[in-house]
């Protein structure tokens, strides 16, 4: 059995439990949550692999998140604080406050005939009225969608399609750094290219940007508000769903992940102390943003669930100002534990690389920094913690997941950290690493990472309206097992490595992006016969994608003028968020005898590193073309 190592320990005693007796394991977590009515049974397996939790109970997750704490002592203490540098103003709201403006926001979208079961898509800037906007869907049993900002009006137009919202909550713009970024251009053009028309929008008018409504069909945030009454929760089933995000698959279609409100509340609440080591009232801060896994989770569900006070933060790592904002913040709102992307701190060392911003600030009261979304390079992780002195955690998870798969959980056993890995399986998490046969391979051996069904409470149920895509993306490759689509390895002590994706997924500043999307749009540019995307690495942004275009015979236009055009096209169809900044015309594509383009063999000619020529390939000659045109565009530099 190549399970985590079963050594002594609390981490150990709490991991074995969580594989050995789940049901109690989690009923025990159960217990911490408010429930209408208790569950019948904790695990239902009745129609596995579609493994259900806590079916039979009924709860509701808003009133967890917030009336719960109202009615239990914490109605004065800070649920949110709203921090935002690019529109220059900090606002707090108190557990009653955060539940009376949910109640209100409830009574808006129930009176435009949302009810449980029906999607309101949420398209918004990080403003506090999207986490009011989320928690008021949870209040009525509604299933939100939350949209990342940084994705452009066909990307929207796809998830709203897939969805087919009641109701689309937006508003007038966004702020990046010092640019006002009008959202309502976005979502008209969206709402234009679905199939789907949603009844009603309701548009937040925000100061620096007034949107043009669409009479009979956009109301005013604000009016509606005003106009409104206060809404009260609705019990739900456990297995309901709470909501659908959106994260990339290996084509342009998006894959819309399930979560549901039992297991979500129950999982998230026990991650909170267990993972994090946090505790009621503590200020807990995740930089991300609420269009994101890591957002809902941690700047939403798990803080309100847990009674923290969390930090919505508008505004970037550098730049807004400047490469202090993470120190002021944090000293400004007494931050306790940070979540972020590494990303974000190779931005700060970059910058302030000895740190400089920082001794302007006391830090008194942050204790532990974890980081997730991307491989944590060891450079940056012994950087931050030679800095900062709190424990530094590298933390592995997925949208799919919800929470964390391997961490130091900080509230169960801090465990000696190794640079490189995320450390050890979190109890619930049976990860192993299996062979294409579905074998255990050695411990060290590199292959793919997959975890045991069923996977525990919070984690995904299904893919919306694709319970055969469920299916064929995650649990056919290996069965018994859920394929995560990452490749690593595990060591002698039972810590994970986890090294690559075995799909077409890039990762780019902690963001998911599939290169088989970017390739969709760079084909249908007119003078394109066919392309590849590739991700290379970028010091700041881990990786980027790059492009090589193979134009239509007879095209004679200058291939400078038709790459800005696809880096445009990519900009408009999938949005910034995409970094797709560079790309090459080239003659051919390196190609398998049997037609299969060597992506592989191009990200490593790209990132300079070491290759050997496939013995499939049908034209050997052909990579000396391809690293020329890399080294033209500056990649293809050997390491020295
Ligand atoms: N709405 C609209 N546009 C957005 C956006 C949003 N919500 N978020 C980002 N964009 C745009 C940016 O303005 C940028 O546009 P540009 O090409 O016109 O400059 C583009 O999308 C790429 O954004 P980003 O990847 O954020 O790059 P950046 O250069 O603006 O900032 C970092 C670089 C490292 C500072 C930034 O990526 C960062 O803070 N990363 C932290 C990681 C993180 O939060 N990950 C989330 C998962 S935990
Ligand atoms: P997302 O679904 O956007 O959260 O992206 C999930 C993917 O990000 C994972 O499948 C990994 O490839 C990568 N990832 C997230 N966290 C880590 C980590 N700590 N170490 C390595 N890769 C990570």
């Amino acid at each position: 059995m190549m399970t985590a190592n079963r050594t002594s320990g609390a981490w150990q005693a709490a991991f074995n439990r969580s594989i050995d007796d789940p049901q109690a394991f989690w009923s025990e977590a159960g217990a911490a949550i408010h429930w209408y009515k208790k569950w019948d049974k904790v695990l239902d397996d009745s129609r596995a692999p579609f493994y259900r939790w806590f079916t039979g109970g009924q709860l509701n997750t808003c009133f967890n998140a917030l009336d719960w704490h109202v009615e239990t002592g914490r109605a004065d203490q800070t649920a949110l604080i709203y921090d935002s540098p690019v529109s220059n103003q900090t606002k707090t709201f108190t557990y009653r406050e955060l539940r009376d403006a949910t109640s209100r926001f409830a009574g808006v979208l129930a009176q435009l005939g949302v009810g449980k079961g029906d999607r309101v898509v949420i398209y918004m800037p990080m403003v506090p009225e999207a986490v009011v906007a989320m928690l008021a869907c949870a209040r009525l049993g509604a299933v939100h969608s939350v949209v990342f900002g940084g994705f452009a009006s066909r990307e929207l137009a796809i998830r709203i399609d897939d969805a087919k919202p009641k109701a689309i909550v937006s508003a007038s713009c966004g702020l990046e750094g010092k640019r006002i970024l009008p959202y309502k251009p976005l979502l008209d053009e969206a709402l234009r290219l679905a199939h789907h028309k949603p009844e009603k929008s309701i548009i937040l008018q925000r100061p620096m940007e007034h949107a043009e409504l669409v009479a009979g069909r956009d109301l005013d945030w604000n009016e509606a508000v005003a106009a409104a009454k206060p809404h009260d929760c609705v019990p739900v089933a456990a297995t309901d769903p709470l909501y659908i995000l959106y994260t990339s698959g290996t084509t342009g279609k998006a894959k819309g992940v399930v979560r549901d409100n039992g297991g979500h509340a129950v999982a998230l609440k026990w991650t909170m102390k267990n993972i994090y080591g946090s505790h009621p009232g503590d200020v807990f801060w995740a930089a991300s943003d609420v269009g994101w896994v890591v957002g809902h989770s941690y700047i939403v569900y798990g803080p309100l669930l847990h009674g923290n006070t969390t930090v919505l933060y508008e505004g970037k790592p550098v730049g807004t100002p400047d490469a202090g904002a993470f120190w002021r913040v944090i000293s400004q709102h007494k931050v306790k534990t940070l979540f972020t992307a590494p990303t974000a701190f190779r931005a700060i060392k970059k910058e302030d690389p000895s740190l400089e911003f920082k001794r302007k600030y006391d830090l008194s009261n942050f204790k532990a920094l974890f980081l997730a979304g991307e491989r944590c390079d060891p450079d940056t992780l012994r950087w931050a913690a030679s800095n900062l002195n709190v424990p530094v955690i590298d933390h592995w998870w997925q949208t799919e997941t919800g929470w964390s798969i391997c961490a130091n959980c900080l509230g169960i056993e801090q465990l000696p950290v190794k640079p490189g890995s995320p450390t050890k399986p979190v109890p619930g998490m049976d990860v192993r690493v299996v062979d294409y046969r579905n074998q255990e391979v050695k411990r060290g051996d590199v292959d793919a990472l997959v975890i045991k069904l069923p996977l525990p409470p919070g984690t995904f149920l299904t893919l919306w309206n694709n319970d055969e895509g469920f299916l064929k993306s995650y649990l056919t490759a290996y069965p018994g097992y859920y394929k995560t689509a990452d490749a690593g390895y595990m060591d002698d002590d039972g810590y994970v490595y986890v090294m690559s994706r075995t799909d077409d997924i890039i990762n780019v500043a902690g963001h998911r992006l599939s290169t088989g999307g970017i390739e969709e749009v760079l084909s249908s540019h007119p003078d394109v016969a066919e392309c590849a995307v590739c991700g290379v690495n970028d010091e700041l942004k881990g990786q980027i994608p790059f492009g090589l275009l193979v134009l239509k015979s007879g095209v004679q236009r200058d291939p400078g003028a038709i790459v800005s055009e696809v880096v445009q096209m990519v900009r408009d169809e999938i949005g910034p968020i995409a970094s797709f900044k560079t790309a090459v015309v080239v003659q051919r594509l390196p190609k398998t005898r049997s037609g299969k383009i060597l992506r592989g063999t191009m990200q490593k000619i790209a990132n300079g590193d070491v290759y050997a020529t496939p013995a499939t390939i049908d034209d050997p000659a052909i990579l000396a073309e391809i690293e020329a045109a890399l080294a033209h565009c500056g990649y293809a530099k050997k390491h020295t």
